[in-house]
């Protein structure tokens, strides 16, 4: 009979590989010349996030969990993300595509054999798995980033998936979150990052927020009243970006006779009224929501409407319950290559009648990245400490291109207001 350390290295061996064919699917979809070029000065070659993705592992799970030798010490220095911004990465000496393919694969054989000589407790570092999750994630995120970088290459299409499920219930207008507090973070989510932890409580005053996030044709109706030229919606700092970045809609939209097209994924068709909108950034998501007469909900109020039961008092891990996300409850893991419509996902709504938190897009909040009461950086303070403060804005709920390892009620992701490469969205919220 297996036990119950036996079971959890087995969990932790599919999501290796779970992560690992994803990785592959995306750095195979393309040619070797398209894997070593840079898309975007946002992004990184795709060579080099693979070869990255290798080399955290190495290092976390490898090295200081196992103990082992190290594999390639010599390139530690390439892939460390903090020594060479993005822009930069072409330019380096970087592993070629078969080397990094080689070095990812040792790396794995030897991560496997540690595993299955790691006791999974005794540490912080090894409890219930805790660096092996992390690694998951870490190359989970890397995939999401590699898909963005997917969205940003010119050339024929080369990503392939099924439509997502179409809208089977009406979900429009907002509701009511009563007054009072609740649960935010974690101290028991076993794979939960240094910045979701630890649970606290939070008292939030009662508000309104929107059963769904904003979609395509919410959007295009306040492109088309002319809100991108109007003033009086932006925030300083979001008229000073709207005007020097020129920004005129969502990325990758073009007009479209009376309408409006986007391509995404290499594919140009005319934007899907009821989906959610994507790659806005901060400060047009902020602008749309001062121009419907509402602003952005804070981190805690997206929080409250994810996860507070009301009926018991406490806080899921998801909105629908404690149960891993299942294709029916949300558009997560790139198993479709766009947000669903606007009532595609019934079961996963929260128990607060709030639809898609999680999957379809992620969605801007209101909220600086700062460290929760009792935040202590773990397991190195590169992970979120040095991001904590006013340049960041906090995401929340993932989108379809994040993997459900990636992907829990507490998760929070962070991006300047600027950015919008990533696949984001929002919803609104008001004042009672
Ligand atoms: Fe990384």
């Amino acid at each position: 009979m297996a036990t119950e350390t036996e079971t959890l290295r087995s969990l932790v061996a599919t999501e290796l590989e779970r992560a690992r064919d994803r990785t592959v699917l995306l750095t195979e979809a393309v040619d070797e010349d398209d894997l070593v070029r840079q898309h975007s000065p946002l992004m990184s070659p795709l060579v080099w996030d693979l070869a990255h993705v290798g080399n955290q592992e190495e290092l976390w799970l490898v090295r200081d969990v196992g103990g082992r030798e190290p594999v390639r010490r010599d390139i530690d220095e390439l892939y460390d993300a903090f020594k060479h911004p993005r822009g930069d990465r072409p330019q380096l000496p970087l592993l070629g595509p078969a080397e990094a393919r080689r070095y990812v694969a040792t790396v794995r054989d030897k991560v496997l054999d540690v595993l299955d000589h790691t006791r999974l407790d005794g540490t912080p570092l090894v409890e219930r798995a805790f660096a092996f999750g992390m690694i998951v994630q870490h190359e989970q995120q890397h995939d999401e980033t590699m898909l963005a970088t997917h969205q940003l290459r010119t050339g024929a299409p080369v990503l392939q998936a099924p439509p997502p499920p179409g809208s089977t219930t009406p979900v429009t207008g907002d509701v009511l979150i009563p007054a009072g507090p609740f649960t935010m973070g974690t101290t028991t989510e076993p794979w939960a990052l240094d910045n979701e932890r630890p649970a606290h409580q939070v008292d939030v005053p009662a508000y309104f927020i929107d059963r769904a996030p904003v979609t395509n044709e919410q959007y295009a109706a306040f492109l088309d009243a002319g809100g991108y030229d109007d003033e009086r919606w932006w925030s300083t700092a979001g008229w000073r970006h709207r005007r020097s970045a020129g920004l005129s809609a969502p990325q990758h939209w073009q007009r479209d006779g009376d309408g409006w097209a986007y391509t995404r994924f290499g594919r140009t068709s005319r934007i899907v009224p009821d989906e959610p909108v994507v790659h806005v950034c901060f400060y047009e998501a902020e602008a749309y929501a001062a121009w419907a007469g509402k602003r952005l909900p804070t981190e805690a109020e997206w929080e409250k409407a994810a996860r507070f039961d009301p009926a018991t008092g406490r806080s899921r891990r998801f909105p629908w319950g404690d149960e891993p996300p299942t294709a029916d409850q949300a558009n997560l893991g790139q198993r479709h290559l766009r947000p669903a419509a606007v009532g595609a996902y019934p079961a996963g709504a929260s128990p607060s009648g709030v639809h898609q938190l999680i999957g379809d897009v992620w969605e801007w909040t209101s909220s600086d990245f700062h460290g929760y009461p009792g935040f202590a950086a773990f397991p190195y303070r590169e992970y979120s400490e040095v991001f904590f403060g006013s340049d960041y804005k906090v995401l929340r709920g993932g989108s379809f291109g994040t993997d459900a390892a990636a992907c829990r009620g507490t998760f929070r992701n962070w991006d300047y207001p600027i950015r919008r490469q990533i696949f984001s969205g929002f919803r609104c919220a008001r004042d009672a």
